[in-house]
């Protein structure tokens, strides 16, 4: 089915300027954006938007790592484009990723991995309303 997701170029990646290597990698797996923004993450809005890892271990680090710099938020467009980001993303931890993907060509550690990406149906929906408003989603 023809999918909506939510896409986070994460600080380490915009330092780095992947911009736009990781863009060409979610166009050329027949992901279309229609939605763009770099933004910086206020502390409110990342400890928002990461809540359900709030009683993990590396909660405190994975929000000072979000807002340390701008990050790019997107929402991605496609048949199954929720299963086609993490596919070009890779494993959450680079070590695992596979060749090819996002995260083993461009991550540094598991924390600064280089991109977020929606799990699953609900969650794409909540995420892409957490920051992006109708009018802004241009499909
Ligand atoms: P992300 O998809 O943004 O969702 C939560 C993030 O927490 C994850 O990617 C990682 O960057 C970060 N993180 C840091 N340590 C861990 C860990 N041990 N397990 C899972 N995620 C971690």
């Amino acid at each position: 089915a023809l999918e909506r997701t939510f896409s986070i170029i994460k600080p380490d990646a915009v330092r780095r300027n992947l911009i736009g290597k990781i863009v060409t990698k979610f166009e050329e797996a027949g992901l279309t954006v229609i939605a763009l923004k770099k933004i910086q993450m206020t502390r409110a809005q990342a400890e928002g938007f990461y809540a359900v890892h709030k009683e993990r271990p590396f909660f405190g680090e994975l929000v000072e790592q979000m807002i340390a710099s701008p990050v790019v938020l997107q929402v991605l467009e496609g048949e199954g484009a929720i299963l086609k980001n993490r596919e070009v993303m890779g494993a959450t931890n680079p070590a695992n990723a596979v060749e090819g993907t996002i995260r083993k060509e461009f991550a540094l550690s598991i924390g600064e991995n280089s991109v977020h990406g929606s799990d699953a149906p609900e969650t794409a929906a909540e995420e892409i309303k957490y920051f992006f408003s109708d009018d802004e989603l241009v499909g």
